[in-house]
């Protein structure tokens, strides 16, 4: 018998690793993508906006994808990352879009799905948090339908936006509290396992070679060129640090990654804006589980069978 698939919907700032994320997660075969919600981020809302609608119609995705926040919950964040080149996609032009959008806003559209899917429903969101804020602070009773939100976002340990924040809560501390105090089950995917766990050049070459000619396997070629934050992983290799992919990595492989419980407590007073501070005192206050290592083999294997699904949709 089938496996029954896992229904999600992916909140994103597309992004060069949003856009590996959602490959990798549209070809798992293990997620049902009920939708994509973009939000404001790592480029303006006018490119990540058009770049989830892109790349929604170029893999072929079956689903909508519906308007998210334009700009932070309280404080506007007039800062980018220029890792991702100055559209979002790196190198890659993707043909301007043509499908329409969902007639709903993000968060009325993801309350609604959660709701339909009876409790079953999981949100893998890898940029600001801003959208699900929204969610809770206008659906109080999400906590109810939404299964859990599995996020890239924060660390335990170091920042990449300053010695304490990473991006995505420094550019909306405000919303990445809401979400941590809303009661909602929180699986995150912090700096301290993406940075130890980036896809080392070596075996990017090995992807690249098993490219064949499809325009797919071509744009994935580019994207895991093209974009540029690297650290070295915890095997000592030179290594592209593709943040995203380790929250879709749990959605779907959860066994292949080792994790431990804690309270977190987003930090919004100016010296630690936007930090994540973890506490495992007091197991009663735990509200989040933190992946703290990945199994890599499991974990390159998500790419290589990414590659294969996207060669074989041919030229
Ligand atoms: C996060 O910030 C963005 O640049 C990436 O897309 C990722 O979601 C890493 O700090
Ligand atoms: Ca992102």
């Amino acid at each position: 018998m089938q496996e029954k698939k896992i229904p999600v919907i992916i909140d994103t700032d597309p992004g060069v690793d949003d856009a590996i994320a959602i490959m990798i997660a549209a070809s798992s075969g293990k997620l049902d993508i009920k939708g994509i919600t973009p939000v404001d981020g790592n480029v303006k809302y006018y490119h990540t906006f058009p770049n989830a609608l892109r790349l929604v119609e170029f893999l072929k995705l079956d689903c909508p994808v519906a308007k998210g926040a334009e700009t932070q919950l309280e404080k506007p964040c007039p800062t980018t990352a220029s890792c991702h080149g100055k559209t979002g996609l790196g190198s890659v032009e993707l043909p301007e879009p043509t499908t329409p959008y969902h007639e709903k806003r993000a968060w009325d559209f993801i309350y609604d799905t959660a709701r339909d899917c009876g409790g079953e429903l999981e949100i893998i969101a890898i940029g600001p948090l801003t959208n699900i804020a929204k969610l809770v602070l206008e659906h109080p009773d999400a906590k109810d339908y939404v299964k859990r939100i599995i996020c890239m976002g924060g660390s335990t340990e170091e920042g990449n936006m300053t010695p304490y924040a990473e991006f995505n809560f420094w550019v909306d501390p405000a919303a990445a509290k809401v979400v941590f105090e809303s009661g909602i089950p929180i699986v995150l995917a912090g700096l301290n396992v993406t940075l130890k766990t980036g896809i080392s050049f070596r075996f990017i070459d090995q992807l690249c070679e098993r490219a064949g000619a499809s325009p797919y396997a071509k744009a994935l070629k580019e994207f895991v060129s093209s974009y540029s934050d690297t650290h070295d992983n915890k095997e000592g290799e030179h290594a592209s640090v593709v943040h995203d992919a380790t929250a879709v990595m749990y959605a779907v492989d959860p066994e292949g990654c080792t994790t431990e419980r804690c309270h977190i407590e987003i930090k919004v007073d100016e010296e630690q804006y936007g930090r994540s501070y973890p506490t495992y005192d007091d197991p009663s206050s735990y509200n989040t589980t933190v992946i703290t290592d990945l199994d890599m083999r499991r974990y390159e294997q998500l790419y290589l069978n990414m590659m294969d699904y996207f060669n074989s949709f041919g030229e």
